[in-house]
């Protein structure tokens, strides 16, 4: 008998027979994202679960009696709460490397956008707005030739860096957990502790996976010690920061502008008032959202997902 599993996210249908090939598939067709609720009643008889970020925590395994694995079709896992499955004995595995590249574009399109005003601009432009180029008030700052200090030196960090270093001639200073020797010969950067980082940086970059240890990892503080030139920019996840004193920071003009994939609310609220600011651009969370890097996840998820309900290792199990 094939085991069962549950996908509550839409798939490519690729990606889909190739789980139907090892498995017996239920899927979530609801037009909108699942509930919670909804979520909580498919589990009855699910070995395997594929998902994208919902919470996995006692409540949801207590529907879930026959849950052997949960197969997230991202890299971070901050919605498993490990404790719990572990207890359970249920694995939870995450979709490493395949974005890398994807998320490191996108963070140097908010170093640009944020540094040279593009949506600003690009709204001006189209409102009928633009006079004269040499205004003063169009102007932005430079990105090449800059400093880029990068707080989290994983995978997705050094493609930042090699972007930054290769493409636009920028010193890379970091900090991190644990030194990186390859990164550093690799994009001749500098570990430097985050106090330095922060005062000395032109851009300030917050790539860490978000952890207990990582909550509000920047705040009041942190943006205290910036240069009132900085752009701070967020490809993590928004509890990373105390949104607070990032709103704080750039309406006090403490720091110039910020570029921020992620909020503390996801989807943000309309009524946030970094919304309402012209000195910060602003996405619903896309870093790795193409339809290549997707498919890659998704499959990646999909053999994560088999592996481990048919009883062999699936490829990237997290670790606390
Ligand atoms: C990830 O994979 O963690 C990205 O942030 C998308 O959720």
């Amino acid at each position: 008998m094939k085991p069962k599993v549950f996908i509550a996210r839409p798939i490519p249908s690729e990606v889909e027979a190739y789980i139907a090939d090892h498995c017996t598939c239920e899927k979530w067709t609801g037009a909108s994202p699942i509930t919670r609720n909804e979520l909580l009643e498919r589990l009855k008889d699910a070995e395997g679960l594929l998902i994208t970020g919902e919470k996995i925590d006692d409540e949801l395994l207590d529907h879930a009696p026959n849950l052997k694995a949960v197969s997230n079709i991202s890299v971070g896992y901050n919605n498993f709460d490990l404790d719990a499955m572990k207890r359970r004995n249920i694995i939870g595995t995450n979709t490493p490397d395949v974005l890398n590249e994807t998320v490191a574009d996108l963070a140097l399109a908010l170093i640009l956008s944020t540094a040279r005003r593009i949506p600003e601009l690009d709204k001006l432009v189209k409102d009928g707005k633009w006079e004269d180029q040499d205004d003063e008030p169009l102007f932005g700052v430079d990105v090449h030739g800059k400093t880029l200090g990068i707080i989290g030196m994983g995978r997705i960090g050094e493609a930042i860096g090699r972007r930054a270093k290769f493409g636009f001639n920028m010193t890379i200073q970091y900090h991190n957990r644990h030194r990186k020797p390859e990164s550093e010969k690799l994009l001749d950067a500098d570990y430097v502790s985050m106090e330095e980082l922060l005062q000395t940086s032109d851009f300030v970059l917050l790539m860490v996976p978000f952890t207990e240890g990582t909550k509000h990892l920047i705040g009041k503080e942190q943006f205290a010690l910036m240069k009132n030139s900085a752009i701070f920019i967020n490809t993590s996840r928004g509890q990373t920061v105390d949104e607070n004193a990032l709103i704080q920071a750039l309406q006090n003009q403490k720091i110039l502008a910020a570029g921020l994939d992620v909020f503390d609310q996801e989807p943000v609220s309309p009524d946030n008032p970094l919304l309402k600011l012209p000195n910060v651009v602003t996405l619903p969370h896309i870093g790795s959202a193409t339809y290549q890097t997707r498919f890659d996840m998704a499959m990646l998820a999909a053999k994560n997902l088999v592996a481990a309900v048919t009883g062999k290792q699936p490829p990237n199990i997290v670790q606390e």
